[in-house]
């Protein structure tokens, strides 16, 4: 019996690396115009002359982070004088590492021993020998403490364009005054996609990730018909992986009815994923600080989440709680310890077990 060869026979999937949610298409389709205002933002470091700052926002897969990084590497080929940065606050959302990220992308490499005041000294140095730099902050609702980007701000003021995207649109609103009166930005939001851009869109990566044939005008319809519900292009190029897998699987030539069926049930722990984006900064701080510290009881987790800059009062604190603990995204489980054996462990709740709590 050959266990391999028929599967590698049926290999619907021929460039995988297409699918995933990072991968950066050669063409990015219907967002010319915002690539447009972002690239204006940028423009005048060029000719040596003060840029714009840039706000972006809108929801989740919207082509926000693409369209960005497409700009930046534009920016790249077409000149070095002006250093193209790009942190992703998840990932780095103290001011130090946000400091050694940025020294990391202009060529500065060190021993870790230095403080954040030589590091970021470092960085303005080699912001003032270039003609500017362009700092995109991804995901910058995540950040812990935004000290980083007033410094930014308040010493490389006329050489720097910050970009700032985000889902939260109000997250302007409720930045610090002596940042945002620095900041001063423009605003791009980024709008839904049609049913047949996302057909298009969709269209086009399976052109190049599948075997012709693989997957049909009507299933792609039908794809592309789910994405546009959800508004998330992520959602679409989930489907697509997950039905094409389910179709290798079960040596189809095609994907199924029932391919798609069985992907779109595993849909819904993506969105939980997704869907935690929508909660407040304080809730997605909260829900981060019970992933890495398990079991604590409510007034260790207050203690953690104060020290980690939460601001709310002990009592809109435990209020959060019983929110997030009705979304069954956190549970409190009794243990017999504390004030009359009242105190709670925190663990995380029910939608959340078996999911990673980051970003792609
Ligand atoms: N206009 C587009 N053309 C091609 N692919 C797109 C387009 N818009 C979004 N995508 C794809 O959809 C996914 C989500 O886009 P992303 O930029 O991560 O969204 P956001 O940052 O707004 O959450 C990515 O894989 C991206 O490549
Ligand atoms: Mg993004």
């Amino acid at each position: 019996m050959n266990l391999f060869g028929s599967l590698e026979d049926n290999e619907l999937v021929l460039k995988e690396g297409v699918l995933t949610y990072s991968h950066l298409p050669e063409t990015v389709l219907f967002r010319e115009q915002e690539q447009n205002v972002i690239a204006s933002a940028i423009k005048p470091l060029l000719s040596g002359r003060k840029p714009d700052n840039l706000f972006v926002y809108g929801k989740p897969g919207l082509g926000k982070t693409l369209c960005t990084k497409t700009v930046l590497q534009q920016l790249q080929n077409y000149s070095s004088d002006v250093l193209p940065i790009y942190i992703n606050c998840w990932d780095a959302n103290r001011e130090y590492q946000v400091f050694t990220e940025i020294a990391k992308q202009t060529g500065y490499f060190f021993f870790q021993g230095k403080s954040a005041e030589d590091v970021f000294d470092e960085i303005v140095k080699r912001a003032e020998k270039s003609k500017g730099v362009c700092f995109v902050f991804d995901e910058i609702d995540k950040v812990r403490d935004l000290g980083f980007l007033y410094k930014i701000l308040q010493h490389l003021e006329d050489k720097a364009s910050v970009v700032l995207i985000t889902n939260d649109k109000d997250f302007l609103m409720n930045l610090e005054a002596r940042i945002l009166s620095r900041l001063t930005p423009n605003e791009l939001k980024f709008r839904a996609y049609s049913l047949e851009e996302i057909k298009e869109i969709l269209g086009e990566r399976v052109r190049l990730a599948f075997k012709p044939g693989a997957v049909s005008h009507i299933m792609l319809n039908k794809i592309a018909y789910h994405t546009h519900r959800s508004e998330d292009i992520r959602v679409g190029l989930f489907l697509l992986l997950n039905a094409a897998k389910n179709a290798e699987q079960s040596g189809h030539e095609k994907i199924s009815n029932e391919d798609l069926d069985a992907a779109l049930s595993k849909l819904a722990q993506f969105k939980i994923k997704t869907s935690l984006s929508k909660l407040s900064t304080d809730e997605q701080l909260l829900i981060d600080l019970v992933s890495k510290f398990p079991g604590l009881i409510s007034g260790e987790l207050f203690q953690k989440y104060s020290d980690a800059g939460g601001t709310l009062t002990m009592r809109s604190y435990r209020r959060m709680l019983m929110r997030l603990s009705r979304l069954e995204l956190l549970s409190l489980e009794n243990t017999s310890k504390g004030f009359r054996g009242q105190s709670r462990k925190i663990l995380l709740g029910k939608k959340l077990k078996y999911t990673r709590i980051d970003a792609d």
